[in-house]
């Protein structure tokens, strides 16, 4: 039955982990899969994570199911985070919330109810995306195409290109938006043109589906999460994915989440009700430790006031690394301005460098980033850098 199987092609970003692992060279540096590590090369354990965990271990506890919705307070925890704990839509209870298995999970949650509401409609992805946006929709059965976002001779957003696709977008189509950092280009859209954005998802009924995987690693917290609040204030439904995956560095926890604000409570429990169909029919319901550890995070005024402390050292050590690359690479003779490295924002820096650069760059210096540019500038260390960038000189000299 398996003789006509055909063999997959590496995923595009953690199939560069596989390959990176069975790479021999010692120099090797993997700046492909969006993973922070800290200075000394290490994924950090967080304070807060590690003393939410000591705790859990003092009284352990049976695993008996979760609901199919996850953890009632993480999930209020998530409200909190994404919409304000004493926001209108919170208060009103006209926000469904699912305990996802990663923001993944999330948009494939999300994914699976729009096909059952909406199965006709059209997704639309910026150009680029991250990579899993295209197969995940596409896999849920929906057609995907994509709205220009960046522009390579400008180094930024044609934002012009953007607004006139989604302004010619069919009433009903699933806008996936990056909510803070967008991955890979590293340029996000400006308050003004957030508006200008909602604007026509407004007057053309389109279905906003925020991807929010890098709340606080821009420019903080409140500020990543800002874009919400307009969405809200112009009075539009839309969906919320969520991950902690790096703001918790609990990666290997899977722990993210679904929100979708709907127009009124009764509204949210119907939407809930077929979210967890979506989730029983997928996996049945999630894991319990990673939404746990940031339940009790979340919840713990102090532990929270730690959490907010180590993802601002994580933030300001990208920005610093940012800056370091740049200096690096000039003193390393790299001709061409790099400045624009520092104006990106979050893990990432798509770095300009085409197809057969990344892959000299890969397997003649062990340098790994992924085919389109994209670098993962939160693996770059004291340690690292000027290897780094000795190699990025040489590929393009
Ligand atoms: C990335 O873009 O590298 C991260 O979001 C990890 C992933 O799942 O692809």
């Amino acid at each position: 039955i398996f003789t006509a199987v055909e063999m997959a092609p590496r995923d595009p970003i953690l199939g560069l982990n596989e390959q990176y692992a069975a790479d021999t060279n010692p120099n090797k540096v993997n700046l492909g899969v969006g993973v922070y590590y800290d200075d000394n090369g290490k994924l950090p354990l967080l304070e807060c994570v590690k003393a939410a965990e000591a705790d859990m271990m003092k009284a352990p506890s049976a695993r008996g199911y979760l609901p199919i919705d996850g953890i009632a307070a993480y999930d209020n925890a998530v409200k909190g985070l994404v919409f304000g704990a004493d926001s209108e839509p919170v208060k009103s209870g006209r926000v469904a919330t699912i305990q996802a298995i990663g923001g993944t999970g999330g948009l494939k949650v999300g994914a699976d109810f729009l096909k059952k509401v909406n199965p006709d409609a059209k997704v639309l992805i910026s150009d680029p995306s991250w990579e899993n946006h295209r197969a995940l929709f596409t896999n849920a059965g929906f057609n995907v195409e994509a709205y220009p976002y960046y522009d390579a001779e400008k180094r930024g957003v044609n934002f012009d290109g953007m607004l006139e696709a989604l302004g010619s977008a069919a009433s009903g189509t699933i806008v996936v938006l990056h909510a803070c950092c967008h991955n890979p280009t590293g340029y996000d859209l400006t308050p003004d043109q957030w508006d200008q954005v909602i604007g026509v998802v407004r007057a053309k009924h389109l279905v906003p589906f925020l991807d929010m995987a890098y709340q606080g690693f821009g420019y903080g917290i409140a500020e990543d999460g800002a874009v919400i609040g307009k969405f809200v204030a112009a009075g539009l439904s839309f969906f919320v994915s969520t991950s902690f995956s790096k703001s918790f560095s609990l990666y290997g926890e899977r722990v993210g989440a679904l929100s979708v604000l709907c127009a009124d409570k009764d509204e949210a429990a119907r939407v809930l009700s077929q979210l967890k169909i979506a989730i029983r029919t997928n996996y049945s319901n999630p894991p319990i430790h990673g939404g746990a550890v940031v339940a009790a995070v979340l919840g713990d005024p102090a532990r929270r006031a730690v959490w907010e402390k180590e993802l601002a050292e994580m933030r300001e050590r990208i920005k610093a690394m940012r800056h370091k690359l740049v200096d690096g690479l000039k003193a390393a003779g790299v001709q061409r301005d790099m400045s624009f490295i520092t104006q990106q924002i979050g893990m990432f820096s798509y770095s300009g460098l085409t197809k057969d650069q990344m892959v000299t760059l890969r397997n003649e210096y062990g340098v790994y980033g992924t085919d389109t540019g994209r670098m993962c500038v939160a693996a770059l260390n004291s340690k690292n850098i000027d290897y780094v960038c000795q190699s990025i000189a040489k590929v393009l000299s």
